[in-house]
């Protein structure tokens, strides 16, 4: 595998946060005690909890265990403790484990590939994810030209800024520069990109919870990214850009350092997609990204290595439903779409509002990952129609 960390130089030298694990000194490059205590409890935490049913606990084996529990990263000093400490916090998690640092997908691949190739529907590690080919945005339509079924669609992708580690090992002063380098980068979008950047430092609580409500911010306080050490500093850094109708959006500093989003009422993939391409191009032209060879672009979590394509209709699909999430996700399974509720991960679908959208991220170009969603959607609005 190439080298994963491609930053601009000088992250070796740069500070961690004070209150990240120390890396230790040329003297000592072995694990703190402390910490294999901690992988040795979580080990058997995760293994006698019947409730937990997350990646981490399958593929976390007593021989993956061994042979990682001493290992660090290069460049952080990053340890498994810090790839699995959210999954260990949160038995109730779908996956349970993030990268520390980009290091951390070649160090500690022993858990991270098996991980990847269960949820990228066998992405194997002999694999190698296909280059950025985000193809035609006029080969798609709408998906629901009727207009009955789907309420919005939007399209996301996820960026980490080459000159910046991931969010664990980001100091207070990383999250100012990221925050100054994109709201500035973005001030030079035009056309219906133009918009403008507003920081959560100084966002009444109030703007901020009916941009949430929208279904255009990301929410506060999650937990799975708090325990990852993914908040730290909060809110200085973050924020959203958007243009005056909220059709495209930036996010800043949240699981990435930027997640760049196309969103809009109804199912025209065509014009979300078209949007989302447009941006991405204007964004690349101005700014580097960390990238990998076999992983694609390199994200915080392993479920958005590859394209960090997530295209997602909220629908209504009342017929399909009528048994709740578990019976609708039944069904999405047999087109790898993943179901998830009306305000996103980990929520509830309100008023029979669901969001679907493509599961797996590797493996596939950008293009092929938003054709699985258009096409599954059009097969479940097919048999939906043939149960009313
Ligand atoms: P992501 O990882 O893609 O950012 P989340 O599950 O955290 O996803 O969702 C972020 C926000 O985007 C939530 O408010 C969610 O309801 C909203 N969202 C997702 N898909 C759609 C859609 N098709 N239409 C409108 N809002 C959506
Ligand atoms: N760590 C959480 C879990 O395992 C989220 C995983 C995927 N979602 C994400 N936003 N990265 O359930």
């Amino acid at each position: 595998m190439g080298n994963l960390f491609k930053g601009r130089g000088g992250q070796r030298g740069q500070a961690r946060p004070a209150d990240a694990q120390p890396v230790s000194g040329s003297a000592s490059n072995e694990v703190d005690p402390a910490v294999i205590a901690y992988l040795e409890d979580g080990f058997q935490k995760l293994q006698s909890d019947p409730n937990c049913k997350s990646l981490l606990k399958k593929h976390l084996t007593a021989e993956v265990l061994q042979k990682l529990k001493g290992l660090k990263t290069a460049t952080f000093g990053s340890t498994l403790k810090d790839v699995i400490q959210s999954g260990v916090e949160n038995p109730d998690s779908g996956v349970g484990v993030y990268a520390p640092d980009a290091e951390a997908y070649t160090v500690f691949a022993d858990l991270f590939d098996p991980i990847i190739e269960e949820y990228h529907g066998g992405f194997k590690r002999t694999d190698r994810h296909p280059p950025c080919t985000l193809g035609d945005p006029n080969q798609f339509g709408d998906v629901d030209p009727e207009g009955k079924y789907v309420v919005s669609t939007r399209i996301r992708c996820g960026r980490s800024v080459k000159q910046f580690p991931f969010n664990p090992n980001m100091t207070e002063e990383h999250y100012k520069q990221l925050e100054e380098l994109v709201s500035g980068t973005l001030k030079d979008m035009s056309g219906e990109l133009k918009g403008t950047y507003y920081p959560l430092t100084g966002m009444t609580k109030e703007v901020q919870q009916q941009l949430i409500d929208d279904h255009f911010l990301f929410k506060e306080g999650d937990r799975f990214l708090q325990k990852a050490n993914a908040c730290r500093y909060w809110p200085t850094g973050r924020g959203i850009y958007h243009n005056d109708s909220k059709t495209f959006l930036v996010w800043v500093g949240e699981e990435d350092h930027m997640r760049i989003i196309s969103m809009q009422k109804g199912g025209c993939i065509r014009e979300v997609y078209g949007r989302l391409v447009n941006a991405v191009n204007e964004i690349e032209k101005r700014m580097a990204f960390s990238h990998d060879e076999r992983l694609g672009f390199l994200t915080f979590c392993p479920t958005n290595l590859g394209t960090t394509i997530r295209a997602s209709v909220h629908i209504k699909l009342p017929k399909l439903a009528a048994g709740g999430q578990e019976a609708l996700q039944r069904v999405a399974d047999r087109f790898q779409l993943q179901v998830r509720g009306s305000a996103g991960e980990h929520s509830e679908a309100v008023g029979g509002l669901y969001d679907i959208s493509n599961k797996e991220r590797m493996g596939l170009t950008e293009f092929d990952a938003v054709s699985k969603m258009n096409h599954g959607i059009a097969e479940l609005i097919k048999i939906e129609k043939e149960l009313e």
